[in-house]
């Protein structure tokens, strides 16, 4: 199951993502916004980090106007290592290397095709498992 969430500034990606998502029939909880009105970012950070920390939840995907407010809400979060990312390279890195649980993108900086494609990487690279890296998200927990 992933968690979805988004602001005003992420909705129109996050509509793009659920697509994805149905597409290739992945299981997703929406915890929203459901439109574009203005809202506050770290509302929705809270529910899908405490969805993925809880383990109601594998994974998580954010977006917001620039990614950033609602990366930084979600990694307050222990047990939560969100990347915000805006290329592939990264968000591949970032399941290899740093086992992140939660993907955050900025719905004003990467269009919804980009999107899609990050998204498609981080959900289907898996972490390398690699003792340096074990060792490096451990002292991340610390
Ligand atoms: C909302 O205008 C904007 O501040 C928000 O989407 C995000 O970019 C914050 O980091």
């Amino acid at each position: 199951m992933i968690a979805l969430g988004s602001d005003q500034g992420g909705f129109e990606v996050k509509q793009e993502i659920i697509a994805y998502l149905e597409k290739n029939q992945l299981e997703y909880k929406d915890f929203g916004s459901y439109d574009t009105k203005s809202v506050d970012y770290p509302v929705y950070a809270k529910l899908v980090a405490k969805a993925v920390q809880s383990g109601e939840c594998e994974k998580g995907i954010l977006v917001c106007g620039t990614g950033i407010g609602i990366s930084i809400t979600a990694n307050k979060f222990k047990g939560i290592r969100c990347a915000l990312c805006s290329d592939c390279f990264s968000a591949e890195a970032t399941r290899q290397h740093n086992d992140a649980n939660i993907l955050a993108m900025g719905g004003r900086v990467v269009g919804p095709g980009l999107a899609v494609k990050i998204v498609d990487t981080f959900l289907n690279t898996p972490f390398s498992g690699d003792e340096r890296h074990v060792r490096r998200i451990s002292q991340i927990e610390d």
